[in-house]
């Protein structure tokens, strides 16, 4: 998972997909998902391909890796935490993922101008509503329905690159604990959450700042350090307890709108440090616009399919997706802890065909989005397409005209694919391109 809330990227000129190819809806006034008719303005950029991912839930099938993890994560939670036997978290893993604006971004302090509400980078049904592009989404619906521990687990939605890692949909947990002064400073009754100067019952009177790294200006050293120190500690337990005793990890700064102080967590896996999820203390405006007003609150938000793949050595995200008996099979009826290693079925060969095209005179390499192109690839394409990679830029010295070339890599993960078949879809992936980019194909 690539953590999209960090990414400081210049904002480009975005240009709308025109779904006009296939039964895409674009032209459809009306977009019915579910019971539900929504309309369709010129945000909407959501696909029937990406459409047919909702409501599959694999983070609760029971012969899904997925699920196993998840399960594993929750019941370190369950026991981590319990007051008087029972769980003090409460877990919501059904939660519809269509979700508004407001949701995604606005509840979150995520700036207007922030390149994460880029069309290029969600799944919009219209300007003001799109699947989640994080279970985060959900944090402040909670809060405000008077929830102070709880996980949110379910399906996210992101317009990315293809390959081995990155899927369009992937499965977040995204888990909040906030405290108030006499569980946190239980054992130092003289200490406090807040400073002297903030007056928590109207936040309004008050900016918050977060111009110091160490804190929050409302908030006190004190409390401040001992949150870090209980999340740190709880999130190096729970890789602990999935990845063993001797996990190598380390933590690093980051920055996310709705957390001060933030941190990245890294473990070292397969000779790499790879980043499985971002934590930190919750922006004070959240709590106080959601409604408890006299608390701290810590947060972290972390991808499933990262840590199944690494967990199960399972080498590709779109098994993920497999309806395959010789995958699911290794994973059905498994005690949660059980050390499963993934035995490949069997492996198929790839075809890899490019597709070279010069842009209109409109348009050029630079502006052109390549999420489009990947997206219109997947939705003609469809399970097939294994990655798509851009493989060279061109400027035609005399005619100044320019030209991308994308090479396609498919393969199928349960049988071979023939030289043929990848011709024809690679075909009408030309004749869609054409249509809809306006390109002319080399
Ligand atoms: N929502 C972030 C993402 O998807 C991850 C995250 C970071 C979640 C910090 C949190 C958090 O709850 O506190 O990239």
């Amino acid at each position: 998972m690539k953590i999209l809330f960090k990414n400081k990227r210049i904002l480009t000129k975005i240009t709308f997909i025109k779904n006009n190819y296939s039964t895409a809806p674009k032209s459809l006034a009306t977009l019915r998902i579910g019971e539900k008719d929504y309309r369709t303005d010129d945000y909407t950029n959501i696909t029937p391909k990406i459409l047919s991912y909702l409501n599959h839930n694999l983070h609760l099938k029971n012969d899904n890796p997925l699920s196993l993890v998840r399960r594993r994560i929750v019941n370190y939670f369950y026991s981590s935490f319990t007051h008087r036997g029972n769980p003090t978290f409460s877990v919501y893993d059904n939660m519809s993922p269509i979700v508004s604006t407001k949701q995604n971004f606005d509840d979150l302090l995520i700036p207007d101008d922030h390149p994460s509400r880029a069309k290029s980078d969600c799944y919009y049904i219209n300007s003001t509503t799109l699947l989640r592009a994080h279970m985060t989404a959900h944090q402040s619906e909670l809060l405000r329905a008077g929830l102070d521990n709880f996980l949110m687990i379910g399906d996210v939605y992101r317009r990315d690159e293809i390959d081995s890692t990155h899927f369009p949909v992937f499965h977040q947990i995204d888990a909040v604990r906030t405290q108030r002064k006499e569980q946190l400073f239980e054992q130092h009754p003289d200490l406090h959450i807040f400073e002297k100067n903030f007056e928590p019952t109207n936040p309004h009177t008050f900016k918050n700042s977060i111009a110091d790294p160490t804190k929050q200006s409302c908030h006190t050293l004190e409390a401040t350090k001992l949150m870090e120190v209980q999340l740190k500690n709880h999130l190096i337990g729970m890789v602990r307890h999935l990845f063993g005793e001797d996990i190598k990890y380390r933590w690093v700064e980051a920055y996310f709108p709705f957390t001060h102080p933030s941190w990245e967590l890294e473990i070292f896996y397969e000779n790499n440090w790879m980043e499985i999820l971002g934590c930190g203390i919750v922006r004070n405006e959240i709590l106080a616009n959601a409604g408890p007003n006299n608390s701290i609150a810590y947060a972290f938000g972390l991808g499933l399919e990262r840590l199944a793949m690494a967990l199960y050595k399972i080498p590709d995200i779109r098994l993920m997706w497999s309806k395959d008996s010789g995958f699911l099979t290794q994973f059905q009826n498994k005690n949660v802890n059980a050390n499963i290693v993934y035995k490949p079925v069997s492996i198929y060969p790839q075809c890899t065909n490019d597709l070279s095209f010069w842009l209109p005179s409109n348009s050029s390499i630079d502006t052109f989005t390549s999420n489009d192109f990947y997206d219109l690839v997947r939705d003609i394409g469809g399970d097939i397409i294994e990655q798509v990679k851009l493989k060279d830029k061109f400027i035609h010295p005399k005619t100044k005209k320019h030209s991308l070339c994308y090479s396609i890599v498919y393969r199928h993960l349960e049988r071979t694919l023939t030289q043929a078949e990848v011709n024809k879809i690679h075909k009408e992936i030309e004749e869609a391109a054409t249509k809809t980019f306006n390109v002319v194909i080399r």
